[in-house]
């Protein structure tokens, strides 16, 4: 049972944070209300959680904002008598960092230090600022090890190094103010809802429809995959029963070369969409590119901390998550088709006004 009334959730409408909101409602048995804070960048999308927009009624609150305007969220941690923040709105995708990191630098540590600083102010009520976080952080490994919650702070994208900003600005106000503060440093998420710019429904989509798949480098990048739902199970977890002050370390134990994940996509789809009109098996789709610049090249993670101190566990294998999540984008066009078109925001207009 969890102790939080009023829970701020900060991205709510992006991949992970659409994907946290349901499983709130839908897994964790939730009975408080939920108060969804996203700007609405071009990857966030409020139709991802249209259903239980309808079906929670006043449990369930959306408010277009933006993290970094302080009177505004003020006004929402006030109204709404926030007593716990979960904090997932960033900018997030690395390749768009390299092009133009401003928006990264904005939102990822001005916002993040904009929101401890309010809830600094509102210690009396907030019992819990979360922060999710990326292994990112920690940089590129070598052929062997992993990163603990003990491994030093390394990034090597603008992205990487906004959230260790973050990272470090929240441990700050745990040390400094007393902020009751916990942080999960995540691997690369998969499942429904995610935009079609990161590698597993951007290969999916352009499988499905004959498009070349632009594998960077040689494929051989290593990257530890966890099924999305496990992740919110685990920022669940550590909200309500980790230790203030400490930071937990989550990951599938799922290493796999992208090479690897990109063939058996291509497999998958081969499998339950109608073949390529040339014949041709997908993985004929696959095109080497330029390397991204400073890709790191590994990253595993050990998660026994929070597996031995909180009993937290994947509900999902590889084989059972990764088919769920290739069969969704191949059943949820309507979805893919909207947030690749923009024509979402024409809802967004329809339903939502900026106050
Ligand atoms: P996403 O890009 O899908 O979603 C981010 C959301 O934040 C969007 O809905 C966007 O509109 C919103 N947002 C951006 N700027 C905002 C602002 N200024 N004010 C309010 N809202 C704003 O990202 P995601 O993949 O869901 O990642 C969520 C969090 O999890 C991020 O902090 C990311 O660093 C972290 N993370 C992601 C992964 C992963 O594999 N995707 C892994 C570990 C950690
Ligand atoms: P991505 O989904 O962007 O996540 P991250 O960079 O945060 O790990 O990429 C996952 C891996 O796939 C990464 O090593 C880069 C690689 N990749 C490609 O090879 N081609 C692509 O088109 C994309 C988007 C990623």
């Amino acid at each position: 049972m969890t102790k939080f009334k009023n829970l701020l959730v900060t991205g709510g409408c992006g991949f992970i944070g659409a994907n946290f909101v349901r499983y709130l409602f839908e897994e964790a048995g939730f009975k408080g209300r939920v108060v969804n804070v996203d700007i609405l960048t071009y990857a966030g999308n409020p139709e991802s959680l249209a259903d239980i927009a309808e079906r929670e009624g006043g449990r369930y609150v959306f408010v277009q904002a933006d993290i970094c305007d302080r009177e505004k969220m003020a006004e929402v941690m006030d109204k709404y008598e926030i007593d716990a923040i979960c904090h997932l709105a960033a900018e997030s995708h690395v390749d768009r960092s390299i092009v133009r990191p401003d928006d990264f630098i904005r939102t990822n540590i001005f916002g993040t230090y904009n929101l401890l600083q309010l809830a600094r102010e509102r210690k009396d009520r907030i019992v819990r600022f979360h922060h999710v976080s990326t292994d990112e952080v920690f940089g590129s490994l070598g052929p062997t090890g992993a990163f603990t919650e003990t491994t030093p702070y390394s990034p090597n994208s603008p992205y990487s190094a906004s959230k260790a900003a973050s990272d470090h600005l929240v441990r700050a106000y745990h040390e400094t103010y007393g902020l009751p503060v916990t942080i999960t440093n995540c691997s690369n998420n998969y499942g429904p809802y995610q935009f079609p710019e990161k590698l597993v429904p951007l290969m999916t989509l352009n499988a499905l429809e004959g498009k070349p798949l632009p594998v960077y480098g040689d494929g051989l990048n290593v990257r530890d995959w966890l099924y999305v739902t496990d992740h919110c199970a685990a920022i669940w977890t550590v909200m309500n029963r980790g230790e203030s002050g400490r930071v937990y370390c989550v990951g599938g134990r799922c290493e796999k070369p992208n090479i690897d994940i990109v063939n058996r996509i291509c497999d998958d789809v081969d499998r339950l969409a109608p073949p390529l009109e040339n014949g041709q098996p997908r993985r004929s789709l696959i095109t080497y590119v330029k390397d991204r610049p400073g890709h790191d090249w590994r990253y595993a993670i050990d998660c026994t901390r929070i597996e031995q101190e909180l009993g937290w566990h994947p509900a999902e294998t590889f084989e059972t998550g990764f088919d769920k999540t290739i069969r969704w984008y191949l059943d949820n066009r309507e979805w893919v088709d909207r947030v690749r078109s923009g024509a979402y925001r024409q809802w967004i207009d329809q339903n939502y006004t900026r106050r």
